[in-house]
């Protein structure tokens, strides 16, 4: 059981640029969310890496919104967090290629698949997500 201590580690949650971590919360709508990083993480314009149960995600801020996405290019399987993030895209930093940090969706080649994307919300100073189920993942009780 976690004991509140805010550099405590949560099994199966790891943040690439904060030691933060945090338990998973619920809504009424049972989806499940899960804390990753402090807000303060994540600069305007800027990404992180997270990975959380068995995804990579990357977290983006742009224009004072957070997104979050799987932090894998659907072109060259490289992490978008390298990328530059600017109006609401992030640049895949290998080939060039822009994707909406709304729908995952490349402007442009080489990129022609879109990358998923995954609700995220601000609660307080932390950065939550919600990730389909993974398969080491259990239900919420
Ligand atoms: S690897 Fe991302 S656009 Fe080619």
């Amino acid at each position: 059981m976690p004991s509140g201590d805010a550099d405590e580690e949560l099994q199966g949650i790891s943040v690439t640029a904060s030691t933060h971590q945090d338990t998973p919360t619920e809504d009424s709508d049972s989806r499940r969310w899960k804390a990753v990083c402090p807000l303060d993480t994540l600069a305007d314009d800027g990404s992180v890496h997270v990975d959380v149960t068995g995804y990579a995600v990357c977290l983006a801020r742009s224009r004072g919104t957070v997104h979050a996405l799987l932090d894998v290019c659907s072109h060259g399987q490289v992490a978008l967090s390298d990328g530059d993030v600017e109006d609401g895209y992030i640049e895949c930093w290998l080939h060039g290629s822009r994707f909406s940090l709304d729908t995952g969706v490349p402007t442009g080649p080489p990129a022609t698949q879109p990358v998923p994307v995954y609700p995220v919300r601000v609660v307080g100073d932390r950065i939550e997500i919600s990730l389909p189920a993974a398969p080491d993942d259990p239900a919420p009780c």
